[in-house]
């Protein structure tokens, strides 16, 4: 019998949720860097779905009103997935083998994808394949329900906020390097109204799993962030 520690031994799951805009990817993607651990991008995953709903000329009153076989045989025909980009070394987005990573993050993504990922339907498929990533540990994830849903045994597990203002003005600037034209108006609305949806929701809704640590960022450095974040790891990993 082999007694050595498997390939996953001292791997943990780390599950970062919170409001739109608040740099959890931006985060998740760091602490999936210095660990060599996997970052899985949930949102991109409800935004892929939605794409193809836009794509295949559904509003969203058409998919609200969809039987739920209709929504399963729908689901079907989406194939969601992630590919390591080797040019930047970045976990990309693919729809039915066609990489959508920019795509997805238009205004028009944006503004429909929280009542799209407000389907319970569409979430149980989506958490299914979340939840089939964790298998093996070593993953860093982020979302809205990681904590609460997707991987409530998660070793570690951080709820970000930060301000309205200084959330709007990130995702702002991110667009603009993106060469999306959006007022700032327009992004400020969606992050509410996203907020909103989000949280009222019947299906799993947002909100802090009991045991997260809370991290407000709205005046920290993505370094200073990360090592909140390393710190904690650490703690945990030398238990
Ligand atoms: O993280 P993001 O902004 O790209 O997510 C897009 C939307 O997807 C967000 O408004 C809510 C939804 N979402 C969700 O309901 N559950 C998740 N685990 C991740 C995202």
């Amino acid at each position: 019998m082999n007694l050595s520690p498997g390939p996953d031994a001292g791997k943990i799951i780390i599950a970062i949720d919170g409001y739109s805009s608040c740099g959890k990817s931006t985060m998740a993607k760091a602490i999936a860097k210095k660990l060599g651990y996997r970052y899985i991008d949930s949102g991109a995953m409800y935004r892929a779905v939605t794409l193809f709903v836009q794509q295949h000329g559904l509003s969203l009153d058409d998919l609200q009103s969809m039987s739920e076989d209709q929504l399963e045989a729908m689901l079907d025909h989406i194939h969601v997935a992630f590919h390591i980009n080797p040019d930047n070394g970045h976990s990309e987005v693919y729809l039915n083998e066609i990489n959508v990573e920019k795509k997805i993050r238009d205004l028009k993504v944006s503004d429909w994808v929280s009542p799209v990922s407000a389907i319970p339907v569409i979430r149980h498929r989506m958490v299914a394949l979340q939840q089939g990533y964790g298998n093996h540990k070593g993953i860093v994830m982020d979302g809205r329900d990681i904590g609460t849903m997707v991987f409530p045994h998660a070793e570690l597990k951080i709820f970000m906020t930060a301000n309205k203002e200084v959330r709007a003005k990130r995702r702002f600037d991110e667009f603009s390097s993106k060469g999306f034209m959006v007022t700032m108006d327009e992004v400020l609305k969606n992050i509410e109204d996203r907020d909103f949806t989000d949280t009222h929701r019947s299906e799993s809704p947002l909100r802090r799993a009991e045991d997260a640590i809370i991290l407000d960022n709205s005046n920290l450095t993505e370094d200073q962030q990360l090592d909140f974040a390393m710190k904690l790891i650490n703690e945990i990993c030398s238990k």
